[in-house]
């Protein structure tokens, strides 16, 4: 990236976040320093504090002074320039002022412009469009989770070396047919630095799939969701670039959309209406927002899943009116006429494969909402869906307390550009679940808290 004239990165402590914010995003690097009116250094504030600062709803009129980070790591202007990429790789850091011996900013130095250099001269550094194949390393952040789970044992089949961090949230999972050869778990908290830094030793690719998932999770504890759900991506992100992984996967979520009436797609606007929504959408603008060319990261906006896993989940729709329907004969729809999209968990797994597996160019920075036109519903076809496969059981629509969430979604472009289309139907679901409780005599512990995401964590 071109060097910034560094007065452009320079505000004044008065300055307000909005402010701060838009500047940030106009000069492509991802923080700015705070001075005073000679220029000498107060402070620093990194995009990240300042999503941090809005997710957690701090007033927007407040100036920088209120999140800025004072005595930031400096490096002095006396150090050589072919030192300086040292110290900033050894510090950590994403941007580093250079200070001179009254402490004004006289210059700047960004990780992602050395890492492109570094990548430039090294001998090693791999074509773009190396796609990833097996059997190359691909780690799964929340690999143990609902689709982690299922992700992880489809890679090691597939003949890939995983490795797993995982922090067990809710119990162990045994995840059955997988090679331990391939496969390595490690039990550790995507939110500590230095545990990242060891995973992600010798990695390709990375998939992240940790959040705290599901609104009433989320409300549980606030700040916890903003460290795990925002924060922790940021972080992963920068260590990923450090250790030039070669691909990243996000899994965000088609809530973004939150309440809309046409059919949205990747260039409609946002609508969220939960603190889930709010922090995938200010993850999306941290990793679009790298700034560092030789990264490829992809942005998949999951529809709603549904169906079994090594780690089952009875807090999704689907999943949850069946398991009643079938063990209690009668179920409860809110609403009944608000559009969700929906996608059984081996597609998406599929659909995760078909990003590492395709040319880097066709999903670099790329956002795809992952899914299947055909299968956007009304809840009440889901109530359809279970009648025809239970037909006694008994169905009421209840009018009070709706989510608001209402999105019918395209799944064009990954269609178009990816070739992917779902292979399963909630129809597809409905028969398995049933079929699993009535002849597996799986799931009579259905209510039991390890299925549901907030009675876990609570
Ligand atoms: N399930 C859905 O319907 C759906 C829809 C849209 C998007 N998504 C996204 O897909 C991803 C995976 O969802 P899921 O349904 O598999 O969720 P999940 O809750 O089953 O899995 C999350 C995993 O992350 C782990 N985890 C949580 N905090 C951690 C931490 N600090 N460090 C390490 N591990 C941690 C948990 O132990 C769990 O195994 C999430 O990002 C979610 O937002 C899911």
């Amino acid at each position: 990236m071109p060097k910034i004239d560094i007065h452009n990165l320079i505000i004044t402590p008065d300055t307000a976040i909005p402010a701060a914010l838009e500047a940030i995003n106009k000069n492509g690097v991802r923080g700015i320093f705070v001075c005073d009116e000679g220029d000498e250094l107060l402070g620093i504030v990194m995009d990240s504090d300042i999503r941090r600062a809005l997710l957690a709803k701090l007033d927007l009129e407040s100036s920088v002074k209120t999140i800025m980070k004072t005595s930031p790591f400096v490096i002095s202007a006396t150090v050589s320039t072919e030192q300086r990429p040292q110290l900033l790789v050894q510090s950590d850091k994403l941007l580093v002022p250079i200070v001179d011996t009254d402490n004004r900013v006289v210059d700047y130095i960004y990780l992602p412009d050395i890492l492109d250099q570094l990548c430039t001269l090294s001998s090693t550094a791999e074509p773009m469009d190396d796609r990833i194949l097996s059997p190359q390393r691909v780690l799964v952040i929340g690999g143990m989770g609902y689709i982690g789970s299922v992700l992880v044992s489809k890679l090691v089949r597939m003949g890939y070396r995983v490795r797993v961090l995982d922090l067990l949230l809710y119990g162990k999972v045994e995840l059955s047919g997988v090679d331990s050869g391939q496969f390595e778990f490690v039990r550790g908290d995507c939110r500590d630095e230095q545990v990242v830094k060891e995973v992600l030793k010798d990695v390709d690719a990375v998939v992240h799939l940790v959040e705290i998932v599901g609104d009433p999770a989320c409300a549980i504890n606030e700040a916890f969701t903003i460290e795990t759900n925002y924060a922790a991506t940021q972080m992963i992100i920068e260590e990923c670039m450090k250790s030039r992984v070669k691909r990243f996967v996000f899994a965000s979520s088609c809530s973004v959309y939150g309440h809309n009436d046409a059919i949205v797609d990747e260039q409609s606007a946002c609508n969220p209406v939960s603190l889930y929504a709010r922090c995938k959408i200010e993850s999306e603008k941290a990793i679009l927002s790298n700034g560092y060319d030789l990264f490829c990261p992809t942005i998949l906006r999951l529809a709603t899943v549904h169906g079994q896993s090594f780690r089952q989940r009875f807090d999704l729709v689907v999943n949850l009116l069946t398991i009643r329907a079938v063990a209690e004969g009668r179920i409860t729809i809110f609403g009944g006429q608000q559009w969700r999209p929906f996608i059984s968990v081996p597609d998406i797994c599929q659909g995760i494969l078909t990003v590492l597996r395709s040319e880097a160019h066709l999903v670099k920075n790329q956002i795809f909402n992952l899914g299947d036109s055909r299968e956007n519903y009304q809840l009440i076809d889901i109530g359809k869906a279970l009648k025809t496969e239970l037909p006694d059981i008994e169905m009421e629509v209840q009018t009070e307390n709706v989510d608001k969430r209402n999105y019918r979604v395209s799944f064009e472009k990954v269609k178009n550009t990816l070739g992917f289309t779902a292979e399963y139907s909630i129809a597809d679901t409905v028969y398995d679940l049933v079929s699993a409780y009535r002849d597996k005599h799986l799931y009579h512990d259905h209510k039991d808290a390890r299925y549901h995401n907030y009675l876990s964590l609570k």
